[in-house]
C-alpha cells in the first residue's frame, strides 16, 4: 500500500527543481559524509542535506557496509527491463522489482524512484546514508544504488515473505493468516531495531515511519524495518527533540508531534504501540471504511473506557477472543 502524508507531503515531486546528480557527485557526496567525522552540510553540494544530516561515525565501522555502486543497465538487466513480471509492489517513493543480480549471483529487491523532485532526492540520499552507516539484523541490507542521470534506484536484499501489511490485511486465501507466536516474533524483532536506533546507534536515530508496511519479513518470519527516508538523528546535548517538518502516516503518527512538529524517541515508540495493536487485533492502524472507527487507537481507546457505560467486559472479551483465537485472525 502507499505512503498516506500525515501532513507534510512525503516524496512529492516537484519538477521545476529537478535535479541533474550524475553518479560521481552522489558517491562522493555519499563517501565525504561517511568519512567525514564532522558536520559536512556545510559543502552542500547537493543543497539537500539539512544541518541535521551530521555524522559522527568514527564509533561506527562502516569498513564492510560500503555501498555498491551499480549502473542503471546492470539494475534493467536483474529486472529483465523492469518487466511486470519482476513487479513487487508500489510505494509512495517508487516501484519495488525482483531481479538477479548476475555479478553477485544474488536475488535483490530493486526500488526505482519514480520522483526526482527535491523531497524525493532528498529521501535517496538519507537512505543511502542511513543505511550505509546502520547494521543490525533487523534493519533491512542495502545493497547498493544507482544515480545515473535522472534515475535513482536503491538495491536491498530481497524479503521472500513480503511486508508485515500483506500478511496481516486482505490476506489472499491461500496465505495462511499469522499465528500468535510469529506475530509476538515480529513485535520483538521491531522493537529490537528501533531500541537499535534509538540506544545503540551513534549518533541516535529516529525512524520516524514505524509501520507494517515498512516491516518486511525474511525467511522464518524475521523482521526487517525499511524505509529510512525519513530518518533523523536524534536529539544532541541538552535538547530533547528535533524541530522537523510534521511527517509519517495516518494511524501511526504521534499527536503531540503531529501538533507541535518536535519529534522525539517517543514519536516512534507511539507509532510502535499502535503497531502492537495492530498486529494483537488484526485492524488496520487506519481504516477509512470503518466509519467513528477509522483511527484504531481512537477504537481501542473506546472499548476500554465503554466499560464506565457498562460494555468493558463484553469489547476487551471481544479483543481477547480475537487474539486467542487463530480463526478470528482474517479480520
Ligand atoms: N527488500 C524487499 N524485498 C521484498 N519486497 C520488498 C522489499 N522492499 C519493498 N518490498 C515490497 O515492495 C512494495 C512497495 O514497497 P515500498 O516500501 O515502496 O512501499 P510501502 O512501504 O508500501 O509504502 P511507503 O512508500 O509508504 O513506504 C511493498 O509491498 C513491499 O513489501
Ligand atoms: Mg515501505
Amino acid at each position: 500500500m502507499g505512503h498516506c502524508p500525515c501532513f507534510g507531503f512525503r516524496k512529492k515531486a516537484n519538477r521545476g527543481e529537478k535535479l541533474k546528480f550524475q553518479q560521481e557527485e552522489h558517491s562522493k557526496v555519499i563517501e565525504k559524509k561517511l568519512h567525514s567525522p564532522h558536520n559536512v552540510s556545510a559543502e552542500k553540494p547537493s543543497g539537500l542535506l539539512t544541518p541535521e544530516a551530521t555524522f559522527a561515525t568514527k564509533e561506527i565501522d562502516h569498513s564492510n557496509n560500503k555501498a555498491h555502486i551499480f549502473t542503471f543497465r546492470e539494475l534493467a538487466t536483474a529486472t529483465k527491463n523492469f518487466r511486470d513480471e519482476t513487479f513487487i509492489g508500489q510505494g509512495g517513493f517508487g516501484t519495488v522489482y525482483k531481479g538477479k543480480l548476475g555479478k553477485l549471483n544474488q536475488v535483490v529487491a530493486v526500488k526505482r524512484l519514480d520522483t526526482s523532485g527535491a523531497q524525493g532526492e532528498k529521501e535517496f540520499l538519507v537512505e543511502v546514508l542511513m543505511l550505509s552507516l546502520l547494521r543490525h539484523p533487523n534493519l533491512v541490507n542495502l545493497i547498493g544504488y544507482c544515480a545515473e542521470g535522472d534515475q535513482r534506484l536503491l538495491v536491498y536484499d530481497y524479503m521472500p515473505m513480503g511486508s508485515l501489511e500483506s500478511r496481516l490485511h486482505d490476506l489472499p486465501h491461500d496465505k495462511e493468516a499469522l499465528d500468535w507466536n510469529t506475530r509476538m516474533k515480529i513485535a520483538t524483532g521491531a522493537a529490537k531495531g528501533i531500541n537499535y536506533l534509538h540506544n545503540e546507534a551513534k549518533p541516535s536515530v529516529i525512524y520516524r515511519d514505524l509501520k507494517s508496511s515498512n516491516i518486511l519479513l525474511d525467511k522464518g518470519f524475521v523482521p526487517k524495518l525499511s524505509d529510512f527516508g525519513l530518518a533523523k538523528f536524534g536529539p544532541t546535548g541538552d535538547q530533547s527533540y528535533v524541530d522537523t517538518r510534521v511527517m509519517g502516516t495516518h494511524g501511526y503518527c504521534a499527536p503531540e508531534y503531529a501538533t507541535s512538529g518536535k519529534l522525539t524517541r517517543r514519536s516512534d515508540i507511539y507509532s510502535f504501540g499502535v503497531l502492537l495493536l495492530e498486529l494483537i487485533t488484526g485492524r488496520r492502524a487506519y481504516d477509512e471504511n470503518r466509519g467513528h472507527d477509522k483511527h484504531l487507537v481512537d477504537w481501542r481507546r473506546a472499548t476500554s473506557t465503554a466499560g464506565r457505560g457498562g460494555h468493558s467486559d463484553r469489547s476487551r472479551f471481544l479483543v481477547f477472543q480475537a487474539i486467542r483465537s487463530e480463526s478470528t485472525y482474517r479480520f
